[in-house]
Parts: structure tokens; C-alpha cells; sequence
């Protein structure tokens, strides 16, 4: 098996942490008197970036906005499906404004953006795998926004239930290792409500689980290609069960970011055309 996994060359969306900072607690990773190495943080975000490029895969970057200082969490503006752009309307006013800088990128780039009625923080809480669009709510996503996103797309939304105010975002809890035949995931069960955590051993009942160590050090905010994992070097669990799977890691770490309540995949957006 080690061998037989095969990567599917990916293009995202970042956005430069020029103005990256931590001046408001809106998750409990967060207090407004913590000080943001900046340069180290550049440092950090550059070789993500140069990890996906020299993974084969394309990064589109998108211009920081000044006083937004969340605006590096790319993941949250949208979700892209089939070069469909259901774009976000955060929960917390102090990034409410995100939305049109994204938009404005995505216009650029060609692309229509459908701006949602409820309260929706795009991949944060929207994750496509397989036949189906996970979608976490409790602390963000609204169960509106997840009825929204299923007319729009038109695809089978299986809502989930977030338990935990450290993973108030479904990718703090849950991402994808394998999104076509042979769909699975991996995830820490106890960020989810008991019938969210069967209705997830239901639907992937070869998932990988990870502890709360795991959790606790961003490793569930991991990319997978299907055969690379950019992983949080700090999950040092996770990291080897994945790589006994068949799936090699990819230690990437944001530490800097973390501060903020963000990981690898909080700073990557998906463009899926
Ligand atoms: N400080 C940001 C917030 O609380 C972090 C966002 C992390 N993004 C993510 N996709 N989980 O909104």
C-alpha cells in the first residue's frame, strides 16, 4: 500500500500575513495582548508556500488588506466547487470586511462570486469529500448557511455538530486525506457531538483517528494532495500514523500562526475548477 497513493496537483488561494496580528480574541487560541513574531511568521508562510510549489502544486496569492488582520485565514472567504464561488459572511464583525477583498480577487481572476445570507465562513466549516459537502455549525457556519450551500451546489450537505470552543471550525477538527474513490478523512471524534461522531464512523468507517495532542497542535488543519499531508510537525502522533497508511508528511510549521487559532489549511483556500 505505501506506494499506491497518488497525488492530485492542487491550485490555491493564500494571502500574504503582511498584516497578520493578533489584536482581538474571537476563539479562545486568542488574547489581544500576544505578540506576533512577524518576520518569523513571514518565514513560516513562505515555506508553506514553497513546500505546495515544490509539490507541483499552483499558489495564487491575494494582496493583504491593512487592519484585517485575520485576512491570512484564506480558507474561510469561500468554497470553491466545479469553478463556483459560494463565497463568506463572518460571524465576527472585525472580519466581516474580508469577504469583498476576496471577492474582488475572485472577480479578477474570472471567477462570480454568490455571497450567502447566513453566516458562513467558507472552508473553515465546508468540506467536500467523496459524494457528499461536510459542514460543521455551533460556533460559526449556521444550519441556515448549510441549507444554503446545498441549494446552491446541489450537493449532499451532511450537517455536523462542533463541540469544543478550541475546534470552532470543522478543518480545526477534520480534513480530507482522500477526496475521490476511496473518500476518507482523518479526525479527533471529541470535537463532535455523539450522533455527529456516528454519523462520521458511518461514513468513514476507515478513517484516521487523532487524539486531542493532535488537535491541540493544528495537526487536523493539514492539506492533503492524496499523497502528501502538509502536517504540523507538532502532531507528532498523527504524523506517523499517517505515514504507516501509506501517506507521506510534509512538516510544515505555523506556530506563529497558531496564535491566532490557524493552521496550514486555514491559510490555504482550494480553487477547485
Ligand atoms: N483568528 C481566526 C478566526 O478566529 C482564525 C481562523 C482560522 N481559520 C480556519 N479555517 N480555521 O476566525
Amino acid at each position: 500500500m505505501p506506494d499506491s497513493r497518488v497525488p492530485r496537483p492542487r491550485r490555491f488561494l493564500v494571502c500574504e500575513p503582511r498584516h497578520f496580528a493578533v489584536q482581538y480574541a474571537i476563539n479562545p487560541w486568542m488574547h489581544p495582548d500576544t505578540q506576533v513574531d512577524v518576520d518569523l511568521a513571514h518565514g513560516q508562510w513562505k515555506a508553506l508556500i514553497s513546500a505546495y510549489r515544490a509539490h507541483g502544486h499552483t499558489v495564487d496569492i491575494v494582496e493583504p488588506v491593512a487592519d484585517l488582520p485575520d485576512m491570512v485565514f484564506a480558507a474561510n472567504s469561500a468554497l470553491v466547487l466545479a469553478g463556483r464561488v459560494f463565497g463568506s459572511l463572518f460571524h465576527a464583525p472585525q472580519r466581516r470586511p474580508e469577504s469583498s477583498a476576496y471577492e474582488t480577487w475572485f472577480k479578477a481572476a474570472g471567477f462570480d462570486v454568490y455571497r450567502p445570507e447566513s453566516v458562513c465562513e467558507g472552508e473553515g466549516d465546508l468540506v467536500p469529500v467523496g459524494r457528499y459537502l461536510l459542514a460543521g455549525t455551533g460556533f460559526r457556519t449556521t444550519p441556515e448557511a448549510h441549507r444554503e450551500v446545498q441549494e446552491f451546489f446541489g450537493v449532499p450537505v451532511i450537517s455536523l455538530q462542533l463541540v469544543d470552543a478550541r475546534f470552532y471550525h470543522l478543518d480545526t477538527a477534520l480534513f480530507v486525506l482522500e477526496e475521490g474513490p476511496g473518500a476518507n478523512i482523518a479526525y479527533y471524534p471529541e470535537a463532535f457531538s455523539p450522533g455527529s461522531r456516528e454519523v462520521l464512523a458511518r461514513l468513514f468507517p476507515d478513517a484516521v483517528v487523532a487524539t486531542r495532542e493532535d488537535a491541540m497542535t493544528f495537526g487536523l488543519n493539514s492539506v492533503s494532495d492524496g499523497r502528501h499531508v502538509f502536517i504540523s510537525p507538532r502532531a507528532e502522533a498523527l504524523t506517523s500514523r499517517l505515514a504507516r497508511h501509506g501517506y507521506v508528511p510534509v512538516p510544515v510549521d505555523l506556530s506563529e500562526f497558531h496564535k491566532a487559532g490557524g493552521g496550514i489549511k486555514c491559510c490555504t483556500q482550494e480553487i477547485r475548477s
